[in-house]
């Protein structure tokens, strides 16, 4: 797959989905789905950042997501601590550094030490950062930040006319990172699912059928493809694109 290193995406935001249904089709327990969804992440964070993707952000474990069986939840949990804690030296020698979106501090105390170790012993990698959505969704991160925005004006340290994009986007659990040029979603579901609402405003939208374990370089580099074929106007006309 041919693709055009000076137009790679800064970032792409990923909703990892069908592990359960691919699991299924093979006669396997969901679960098996999850852990052979651990081999896309690695391969497909490999190749984003072989090709120069700065910020991959993965859908890992959405606030809904509670609502599974509580075995699923559990071994969902099981399987982000095990992957963060067997990853960490991978990370490290292939540049790679590990964030999290979320409202994290709510998550089982195993995954949050797991996470926040992980978070810091690859504090100082350069080459790409991996974001983990974890007990993310947009519209808890808009309220928490117009709460935390509201709490500044109640307390007098901020002006309500002040309020402009740049402010509010400090207040997301994104602050610092850009917004993802290119969305994927895998496994034939098109819609968002409550993934970065607010970031994803002229992001492209790839949506492919292929289930998530079977997603791998090829497909995303084949993503890559479909999104630098496409002319993003931002609201201009062709003409005024030089
Ligand atoms: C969606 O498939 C997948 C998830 C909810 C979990 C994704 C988690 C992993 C791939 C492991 C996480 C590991 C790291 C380190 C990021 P689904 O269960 O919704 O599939 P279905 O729609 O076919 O049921």
């Amino acid at each position: 797959m041919q693709i055009i290193p000076d137009k790679v995406p800064r970032h792409i935001a990923i909703i990892m989905d069908g592990n359960g249904r691919w699991a299924k089709q093979k006669g396997m327990p969901r679960v098996l789905g999850h852990r052979s969804g651990v081999k896309s992440v690695r391969e497909v964070t490999e190749a984003a950042a072989q090709v120069g993707v700065e910020y991959l952000t993965l859908y890992a474990f959405s606030t809904e997501n509670w609502n599974r069986p509580p075995a699923e939840v559990t071994a969902l949990m099981s399987l982000l601590v095990e992957t963060i804690k067997g990853e960490i030296r991978d990370l490290n020698k292939n540049g790679v550094r590990l964030l999290a979106i979320g409202d994290i501090e709510a998550l089982p105390a195993s995954t949050y030490k797991a996470l926040m170790d992980g978070i810091e012993k690859t504090k100082n990698n350069t080459r790409i950062n991996l974001v983990l959505a974890l007990n993310y969704s947009a519209k808890w991160e808009i309220l928490h930040a117009t709460k935390l925005l509201a709490e500044q004006a109640a307390a007098g340290t901020l002006n309500p006319a002040d309020i402009n994009e740049e402010l509010f986007e400090n207040a997301l659990s994104t602050r610092g990172i850009p917004d993802p040029e290119l969305l994927i979603r895998t496994s034939g579901e098109t819609r968002i699912s409550n993934f970065l609402l607010w970031q994803i405003a002229y992001a492209e939208l790839y949506f492919t059928p292929v289930f998530w374990p079977d997603f791998g370089k090829e497909e995303l580099l084949a993503a890559i493809a479909s999104y630098q074929n496409r002319e993003r106007r931002f609201g201009k006309i062709s003409e005024q694109l030089v």
